[in-house]
């Protein structure tokens, strides 16, 4: 297929929506040309306790590296969520909840969820949580979740969300890192079908986290769980000891709202902390603009709220707006491949958010699955998460969205807070496999590997040049980590990781990571992390982990292992690291394809060359490039002659 393919905006969608090509245009200039003029008048578009009178205080280092917006206004994001919209939509729903299985949903109002939220923030007061607590929240998609993190805004005190698909030694490190006190889970989670055991993870956990005070358990199953007399809570009964009324706090645009740990290429998950008053004006005005969100709509993202999409494309994002925003407790396969259309047409959806990697495994299902059902309410498709081949994109425009919905796909990352780049649906036409043109206020720069920025089209690495309001402000207690992950590549610019070419058009292309995380399923993951649960087997002496193409995951995690002297490789010990890895981290960093390594090439300093291992992943051996650094090259042969991906 052409990459020239072009889709243009149909007149009928550029004429209803909110910006056309031409305010596009005018609109992306001033918010380049004038950033404090147009974000003055774009902050308003949230409550403010306290209006702001400064816009934009930032810098991009060398020596220093901060980043306010709008700090000394004051707000409150629940409020915002919640409070603002209860005169005009008080009855309107706020939340559609989606069960695992079809024939549980539930419908949460605004009036009812303010309720809902003031409850457990009431249930955290009581029980000592104030303004700046760490709350971590390990939760199924159950509404309670997203009380929890509204409850935490509400009272100011900052939610670290945990996926529940990690490890209890995943969970642990986290609660650990950010000090959290308290802990909001359920006895079990549902997921096609099958239960997850979070209070159990949760308990296992806290055997090294001795920090913990209190476990708040919903109950979602009625499973049997371990219960901890002095610690735990069940969230029934202490939702009917506190009152409806719960004061929300004032909080400065630059306090924190919550921490979301995310995988780098090296070391330990860093510790994303976005803040109040920015990552709301952000999130709300990309998803009014990227989704066209009009009014009475029912907006559908299949994220999990342990992820960013989750925070700022289920809850924030929609909710600051007012719209009603669908949580779905379930998998796309189950019961069966139709779930996520039939859901579509039981809500009567109007715009669907997704990953690539799940378009891509219902593409596999075939046409009938789809077809059998209605989808007439859908109006905009959106993808996330990692890049989308044509392939994927034509069938998802055609064969679900029967040529009548734009596909907005859109990149962005858990460091961005919200959408950087992606098409508006009435403004910008569509290239199937380009996230198009960056949104407002967002500046792009295409830079080689010697930093020079490039011009016209041409391809390198990813970096923005300015600030947006949306942007991550540091990693939680380790500020210099910060800084030297993402603005010391590029001095004075921001580093996003990812490799990008820019069309003669001024598309913008992502190719993904140039660094050492991969992108498993749209799925994060350090090769590093891996590597590091990998030799914590006893009977492994080295490891090194690499991304390969992958059909349906969009890439695949692909081990070479040396075992320690003495060890002999089995296809026995192959399945023991596999589920060793699954315990340690979580079922998302599984290894594909795993290979005995007599050794691994290094250079003569012992550096691992990890553009040859990529190289011989990939399948791809007849070209390494210069090998003659190596230590010693016959190590490569091995590998090459024992290649798994074949
Ligand atoms: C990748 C998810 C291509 C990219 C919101 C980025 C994408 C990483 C796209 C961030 C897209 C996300 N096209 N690649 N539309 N969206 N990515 O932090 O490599 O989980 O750096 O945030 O996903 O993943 P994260």
């Amino acid at each position: 297929m052409s990459e020239t393919q072009v889709i243009p905006v149909k007149d009928k969608i550029a004429s209803s929506a909110h910006v056309d090509a031409q305010s596009y245009e005018e609109m992306y200039r001033r918010s380049i040309e004038d950033p404090e003029g147009f974000w003055a008048e774009h902050g308003k578009r949230i409550d403010w306790m306290k209006p702001y009178s400064q816009i934009k205080d930032v810098s991009f280092g060398p020596d220093d590296v901060h980043i306010r917006w709008f700090a000394d206004g004051t707000t409150n994001a629940a409020v915002n969520c919640i409070d603002r919209h209860l005169p005009a939509k008080k009855d309107q729903p706020a939340i559609i909840w989606e069960g695992d299985d079809p024939g549980e949903d539930k419908t949460i109002t605004y009036g009812e969820l303010h309720r809902q939220v003031c409850r457990m923030a009431n249930i955290l007061k009581a029980r000592g949580v104030t303004r700046g607590d760490r709350v971590t929240i390990y939760m199924p998609m159950i509404p309670e979740a997203a009380y929890a993190m509204l409850a935490c805004a509400r009272i100011g005190a900052i939610h670290s969300v945990v996926f529940g698909g990690f490890s209890p030694d995943a969970l642990a490190g986290r609660i650990e890192d950010c000090e959290s006190t308290f802990v909001i889970t359920a006895d079990e989670g549902v997921r096609g079908g099958r239960k997850i055991p979070l209070k159990a993870n949760t308990d296992k956990a806290l055997t090294k986290c001795p920090g913990v005070r209190h476990v708040l358990v919903v109950r979602r199953t009625g499973g049997d769980i371990d219960w901890h007399e002095d610690r735990d809570l069940w969230f029934h009964e202490e939702f009917e000891k506190v009152g409806d009324d719960c004061p929300a706090e004032e909080m400065g645009a630059e306090d924190p709202l919550f921490i979301l740990y995310t995988s780098g290429s090296t070391g330990k998950p860093k510790g994303v902390l976005h803040t109040t008053g920015g990552y709301l004006v952000f999130t709300s005005m990309t998803h009014e603009y990227v989704f066209d969100y009009k009014d009475g709509e029912v907006y559908w993202c299949t994220a999990d709220v342990g992820w960013v999409t989750g925070h700022s494309y289920i809850l924030y994002g929609p909710l600051a707006n007012g719209a009603t925003t669908l949580i779905f407790e379930g998998v796309p396969n189950y019961p069966d491949a139709s779930r996520h259309w039939q859901v579509c047409d039981k809500h009567k959806v109007n715009i669907y958010y997704t990953a690539p990697t799940a378009i891509r495994a219902l593409m596999r299902e075939g046409e009938e699955p789809v077809k059998k059902t209605d989808r007439k309410s859908l109006r905009l498709l959106g993808t996330v998460g990692e890049p989308i081949n044509p392939e994927a994109w034509m069938w998802y425009y055609k064969t679900v969205g029967e040529e009548r919905c734009p596909v907005v796909d859109t990149w962005w990352q858990t460091e961005t807070g919200g959408i950087m780049i992606s098409p508006l649906p009435g403004a910008i036409d569509l290239k199937p496999g380009s996230a198009t043109k960056p949104f407002f206020g967002v500046k792009p720069e295409i830079v080689d590997t010697n930093g020079n920025v490039q011009e016209g089209a041409c391809q390198g690495n990813l970096c923005i040049a300015d600030s947006w309001p949306g942007q991550m402000r540091t990693v939680y207690g380790d500020h210099e980590r910060f800084i030297q992950t993402y603005f010391s590549t590029y001095p004075g610019k921001y580093f996003s990781g990812d490799g990008c070419r820019r069309d003669e058009d001024g598309y913008y292309w992502i190719t993904g990571r140039v660094d050492d995380v991969i992108n498993v399923s749209g799925h994060r993951m350090g090769t590093a992390e891996v590597e590091s649960a990998l030799v914590a087997h006893k009977k492994v002496a080295e490891a090194a982990v690499v991304g390969y193409p992958h059909d349906l995951k969009g890439q695949g995690i692909y081990a070479y292992v040396t075992l320690v002297a003495g060890e002999e490789p089995s296809e026995e010990l192959r399945k023991e690291l596999v589920q060793w890895v699954r315990q340690e981290i979580g079922p998302i960093a599984s290894p594909d394809l795993i290979q005995w390594a007599p050794s691994l090439p290094k250079t003569r300093s012992g550096k691992i060359m990890r553009r040859i291992l990529r190289k011989i992943a990939e399948n791809d051996y007849s070209n390494l490039g210069d090998t003659s650094t190596l230590a010693d090259p016959a190590v490569v042969d091995d590998l090459v002659e024992n290649r798994m991906n074949r």
